[in-house]
């Protein structure tokens, strides 16, 4: 049983049955991921006690290794979000594409990966209230041809494989401009040896590729502004409620700005 709701629903109908029966009261069947937290909130998670995050760890500042260890702004959100609701902190790293199936599945409670909020991925997951802006931005080579967004049409564009920058490049320039990569990385590597003309991908990432590899320039025009939320299973509202009410307060706090601030230089 994942969730208080159902659990208690199966309690409930368990007890009346065992009623009707003349025996008592049956064991409730929720031994796994029972979690009580912090205050009055009471959530469940995948795993007691641990708060299991999805996310690629491709996407600078946001998420990135260093050595061995995901670090990066999201997780140090999600840490300051678990030490809050009292859970320990586990951070599953995979392709971006699978972030939403994890969490839709119950494989993982979070999603959490500079992901935008959009209209269609709410049908699948829940998004807390978000926590950061983002832009979809344009790389180009130096001296390239494309000045701004408006010289894009006809060209070869190279995108994160389900991202905003992939979905958006598809319905503006059709799907056969479009290069899909599995990492931001591979797609500015793409660039690089001219398999693509341009790559269209978050500016903070987009900073650091750019910062990396000499003789590429963003563009001054920007392609979209966005949100960045944390995303759970539809059906776990409780545990939304805290992770949702933890991001309020970090933001209150000035947590989550400090910890934006670390990663990102002020422009
Ligand atoms: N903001 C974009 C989106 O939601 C890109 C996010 C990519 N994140 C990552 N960790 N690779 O589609």
């Amino acid at each position: 049983m994942k969730y208080r709701k159902i659990a208690a629903l199966v309690l409930a109908m368990g007890m009346a049955v065992s009623m009707m029966m003349g025996c008592g009261a049956s064991k409730p069947a929720d031994s796994e991921g029972d979690t009580s937290a912090s205050g009055s909130q009471s959530f469940t998670t995948v795993n007691e006690g641990v708060l299991t995050m999805a996310t690629n760890a491709q996407f600078p500042p946001y998420e990135y290794y260093d050595g061995q260890e995901i670090v990066g702004i999201d997780a140090e959100i999600a840490k300051a979000v678990a030490d809050k609701l009292g859970l320990e902190l586990k951070i599953e790293d995979m392709e971006f594409n699978s972030i939403i199936g994890s969490v839709q599945s119950n494989k993982v409670d979070m999603g959490l990966a500079g992901m935008t909020v959009t209209d269609e991925r709410k049908q699948s997951v829940n998004f807390t209230e978000p926590y950061a802006t983002g832009i979809q931005s344009i790389i180009v080579k130096e001296g390239s041809d494309i000045k701004s967004v408006d010289d894009l049409e006809g060209k070869k564009i190279g995108v994160q494989l389900s991202t905003t920058g992939d979905i958006y490049a598809v319905e503006d320039y059709g799907a056969e401009n479009v290069d899909e990569y599995n990492k931001g990385a591979d797609a500015v590597q793409a660039l690089i040896t001219d398999k693509v003309d341009c790559v269209i991908i978050d500016n903070q990432p987009a900073k650091a590729f750019v910062a990396d590899n000499k003789g590429l320039v963003i563009l001054d025009t920007e392609y979209t502004t966005e949100d960045y939320a944390a995303c759970l299973n539809k059906e776990n509202e409780a545990l939304l409620k805290a992770v949702d009410g933890a991001i309020k307060e970090l933001k209150e706090d000035g947590t989550i700005q400090s910890i934006l601030d670390k990663y990102i230089s002020a422009e």
